[in-house]
């Protein structure tokens, strides 16, 4: 199977970053973790749970934005491999349940700067609009229109090393690296105004779709990792860890 995965993820960072500027601190109601802690990570483990109504509601101070839902202005996808073949982009995509996680481990190793995090994620359901062409299965598949997707359980575990940096004397850390490996469960998904609106068309696709969800899933996982990698470095981390200095984030 040739398998070649390209992910374009656009967060509107520029903007997100732009607008943050200097050192901030935690807001007074966040949990804090000290890194002399041997039990730092049972509190972050806590933390996860703590943070949570505040995720939901985003953190303007940190410019963190709203989970629940989570609105991803665009991704673009490219895929090739036996049974999928196709280029779409995927735009206002809205994320509902995210806010359900649930860890089961997040992990701190002070000394190596690596984080292990273990998660899982009753029922995802995404909606947004769609741009595609390319080939399903061997049949063409084009169109653009509205789609809907619904992942059951997911579990995700992710890696991620950072490193801590200098900016104006203090000390900063900066994500190096995100790997994450997902597992879901029960798939489905339905696209609508293929083949410019041709109903018909529309309707074989999407049973196609319906016949083959678990193998079209298990073929777009590493794009969908790539996409969880990217949400996780881009959006979540890289906003917390590149404003917060380290001695505020994680204090000795
Ligand atoms: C991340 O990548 C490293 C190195 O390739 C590997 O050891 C680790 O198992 C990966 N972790 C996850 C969660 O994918
Ligand atoms: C997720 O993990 C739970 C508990 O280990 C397991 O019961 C479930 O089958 C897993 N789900 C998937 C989609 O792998």
């Amino acid at each position: 199977m040739v398998l070649k995965t390209s992910v374009v993820v656009n967060y509107l960072l520029i903007v997100f970053l732009s607008s943050v500027l200097g050192a901030k601190d935690l807001p007074k109601y966040f949990p804090r973790c000290r890194r002399s802690d041997p039990k730092i990570n049972d509190c972050l483990l806590k933390a996860t749970d703590q943070v949570r109504p505040y995720l939901i509601k985003g953190v303007p101070e940190l410019n963190v934005p709203p989970i629940e839902p989570f609105i991803i202005p665009e991704v673009t996808l490219e895929q090739g491999s036996n049974i999928l073949n196709f280029k779409a982009k995927l735009n206002d995509i809205v994320v509902r349940g995210l806010s359900k996680y649930k860890f089961s481990q997040f992990d701190f190793d002070v000394p190596k700067l690596h984080f292990h995090c273990k998660a899982a994620i009753d029922e995802l359901k995404l909606e947004g609009k769609y741009e595609v062409k390319g080939a399903l299965l061997g049949a063409p598949i084009h169109g653009k229109g509205i789609f809907r997707a619904e992942i059951g359980n997911s579990n995700i575990t992710v890696f991620q090393a950072i490193r801590i940096i200098k900016k104006r004397g203090i000390d900063f850390t900066q994500v190096i690296f995100t790997n994450s490996t997902i597992d879901v469960g029960k798939p489905k998904a339905q696209l609508d105004g293929l083949f410019d609106n041709n109903e018909a068309l529309t309707k074989a696709t999407n049973a196609v779709i319906k016949d083959n969800v678990e193998r079209l899933f298990e073929d777009l996982k590493p794009v969908i990792e790539k996409v969880i990698n990217s949400m996780i470095e881009d959006l979540l981390f890289k906003l917390l860890t590149e404003n917060v200095p380290y001695d505020k984030l994680y204090p000795k």
